[in-house]
């Protein structure tokens, strides 16, 4: 299969597209000839730069996706740019620590409303704008803590638990309109989000416990989502991709 041909004229949106995971993705996508809409909350400039790494045919858009409305705004803007959206790659996320005994109930609305929620508004938002003959893919963004918890990170790994189940959920829900729903569970990744603790130290520590001894660079990750959107996955859904160096096996 040429995978080139396979994503020709497809749209592909990915929130939180300007940095990190996101970004790698979008390059990815678009290097294999889709349209791209290259989503952000606040980091404009980034947005930018990653517009102008790219061939194909790109569009901008900002969102806040921390409340309804704003999932409402990018749906629709994404959606009026090109006229459907072919993939919809949910990967925008916030990680924060938050022992539970200091716990706040701002806190915990801070994770679950944009790391979970906002998942339904925008998979609900989307559904009108996929191909109704074709149908489309999503791929969701979870993590290891969603699978074997995270100390001190309790709100962030019930999220991505949470992400998994949605998945499930949706893969049956939306399989008779031939939408496929499958996640992405990366473990440590070097972006922005986890900079601050991969140092040092720490650092070393956490590669001793990787089976395969390397922390994924976002490139490492993007080939997944990109095969789950193709189709060479057009028979998986509800699927939940582990691209960890094999670390939930020994967590
Ligand atoms: N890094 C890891 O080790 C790791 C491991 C497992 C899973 N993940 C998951 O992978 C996904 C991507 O993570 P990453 O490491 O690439 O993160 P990142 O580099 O910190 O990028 C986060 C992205 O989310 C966007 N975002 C943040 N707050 C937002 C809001 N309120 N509304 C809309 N967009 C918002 C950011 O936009 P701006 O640039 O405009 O701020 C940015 O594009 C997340 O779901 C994360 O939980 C990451």
């Amino acid at each position: 299969m040429d995978l080139a041909k396979n994503f020709n004229d497809k749209v592909v949106l990915i929130t939180g597209s300007s940095r990190g995971i996101g970004r790698a993705c979008a390059k990815t996508f678009s290097e294999l000839g889709c349209k791209i809409i290259i989503h952000y909350n606040k980091n404009a400039t980034a947005a930018m730069e990653v517009k102008e790494s790219m061939n194909t045919e790109t569009q901008i858009l900002q969102a806040d996706l921390s409340h309804e409305s704003g999932c409402k705004k990018l749906i629709s803007e994404a959606g009026e740019t090109f006229g459907k959206i072919d993939i919809l790659v949910i990967n925008h996320g916030i990680w924060e620590r938050g022992e539970i005994n200091k716990i706040t109930t701002n806190d915990l609305n801070r994770t679950i409303d944009l790391n979970l929620k906002s998942l339904f508004y925008l998979t609900r938002e989307t559904i009108p704008f996929f191909p109704s003959n074709k149908g489309g893919s999503i791929i969701l963004i979870s993590s290891t803590a969603g699978q074997r918890g995270e100390a001190n990170y309790s709100q962030y790994a019930a999220s991505k638990g949470g992400v998994i189940a949605l998945t499930k959920s949706l893969a049956v829900e939306l399989a008779p309109r031939k939408i496929r729903v499958n996640a992405v569970a990366p473990g440590w990744v070097k972006t922005d989000m986890a900079n601050d603790v991969l140092q040092g130290d720490y650092l070393k520590e956490i590669i001793a416990t990787i089976p395969l001894k390397k922390i994924a660079a976002p490139e490492d990750i993007a080939p997944s989502v990109v095969f789950l959107a193709s189709n060479y996955a057009n028979h998986i859904t509800g699927e939940i991709l582990n691209v960890n160096g094999g670390s939930v096996l020994c967590g």
